[in-house]
């Protein structure tokens, strides 16, 4: 079974990646932070967690407001770096755990959190600044990484409870997964800032050390607070703490604090809190083991539930059906089938099913329907010749069992 051995709390100011890049470190401005993270560090060497699950939010360089999600979780095999800017950082591709993502998911949707699911997105500081601090990567990065992410940049956001319960909810996801593994649960963000308007460079030291306190002692108490208070006391860039308290819903009440540090040099208040669970046993917790929704779907034939699992497994069939919502891409296939099979990188087997125009092979391998459908226009089918082909029929045998043969 997964267990939580303890969790994380750490600022993500972008700076600290700068100044981690340009070797800062021994810098005078710079050190009581980087000595201040290396009981962190020395912590993880010491109990070498599996995964590192990371509630971080995105600061408009992997998702945008035309669909920016309130809480979504990446179900990756591996994150690349968002560039923010100033280009790539120099650090290596960090893992993901595809199939333990996707029992969080298939757990917490099952609580009713409904998640959204994302692949294809860069991770930018709010998970980068603080984990090369926290974790090696000389040699590639030591374990995987669940990211979460929670939107703290465009009101409403959720709640604080609705944090705080996230955490309790990952934890029941994480206390079922029937895989040995253990995790570490990492809240990113804070403490006080402000880095907008007049108020611009706003800190309260007494607010954070109290803020550090309740974390630990009295998470409720937070919970219970409104994003207005979070402004007011700690500035209006500090309110991404709430993510701090998703990590605090994971963790028990059993816990012991084995690090805290403290600096403000500029306009944040950088932070960083490792607190261990006393008590690491593994636990099943069976009430949410499997999300039922789906539980005997497998016995309705001729019936392909699309799930988390196909979507990461034949992401590369579906993106090229995608794409063909674009001229380019229906141009490019028309004028060399071969060639844009070739350049999207489908597999052999994708494309003989591709030149075959073998529909239910398709949907059976792992297409979705509704970007298939955007293939067969492109083909000169129509969604009915597309339905008969994958009942095995010709179009009139297909046609003649609707109630209305002639509507087509
Ligand atoms: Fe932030």
């Amino acid at each position: 079974m997964a267990r939580i051995i303890g969790g994380i709390g750490a600022s993500h100011v972008p700076t600290i990646g700068v100044a981690y890049d340009k070797n800062r470190q021994d810098f005078p401005a710079w050190a009581p932070l980087f000595k201040g993270f290396e009981p962190a560090f020395n912590w993880l060497q010491e109990k070498k967690p599996d995964v590192l699950v990371f509630f971080y939010n995105d600061h408009l360089n992997a998702f945008f407001y035309d669909l920016y999600p309130t809480f979504a979780i990446g179900v990756a095999p591996s994150y690349g770096v968002a560039d923010e800017g100033a280009g790539l950082r120099p650090l290596p591709m960090l893992p993901g755990h595809p199939e333990f993502a996707r029992h969080i998911a298939e757990s917490m949707i099952n609580e009713e959190f409904d998640l959204s699911v994302f692949q294809d997105r860069p991770l930018d500081h709010g998970v980068f600044s603080p984990l090369p601090l926290l974790w090696p990567h000389n040699d590639g990065w030591p374990g995987a990484v669940v990211p979460i992410q929670v939107n703290v940049v465009q009101y409403p956001l959720p709640t604080a409870m609705r944090c705080y319960r996230l955490g309790q909810a990952l934890r029941r996801a994480i206390e079922s997964y029937p895989e040995d593994l253990s995790v570490v649960v990492v809240g990113t963000g804070g403490l006080s800032h402000q880095i907008h308007g007049e108020r611009t460079g706003y800190n309260d030291t007494d607010w954070d050390m109290r803020f550090i306190d309740l974390i630990e002692k009295d998470p409720m108490v937070l919970a219970k607070m409104k994003h207005v208070d979070y402004i007011r006391l700690g500035g209006a860039e500090s309110v991404e703490v709430i993510m701090w308290l998703a990590m605090r819903g994971a963790l028990s009440d059993d816990i012991k604090k084995v690090h805290q540090n403290y600096y403000l040099a500029t306009t944040t208040a950088m932070t960083v809190l490792v607190f261990e669970e006393n008590d690491q046993t593994a636990r099943n917790n069976a009430i949410v083991s499997q999300n039922p929704q789906l539980t005997g779907v497998e016995d309705i034939p001729g019936t392909y539930a699309f799930d988390i699992k196909t979507g990461t497994e034949s992401i590369r069939l579906n993106r090229f059906f995608w794409n063909m919502k674009t001229p380019a891409s229906r141009s490019e296939f028309e004028q060399d089938e071969a060639a844009a099979c070739h350049k999207a990188g489908l597999t052999e087997q994708e494309t003989a099913l591709v030149r075959d125009r073998n529909w239910l092979g398709l949907i059976q391998y792992g297409a979705n329907f509704f970007v298939l459908e955007k293939f067969a226009r492109l083909v000169g089918k129509t969604n009915l010749e597309v339905y008969a082909s994958m009942r095995g029929e010709t179009f009139d045998q297909f046609l003649a069992t609707r109630q209305v043969p002639d509507a087509r």
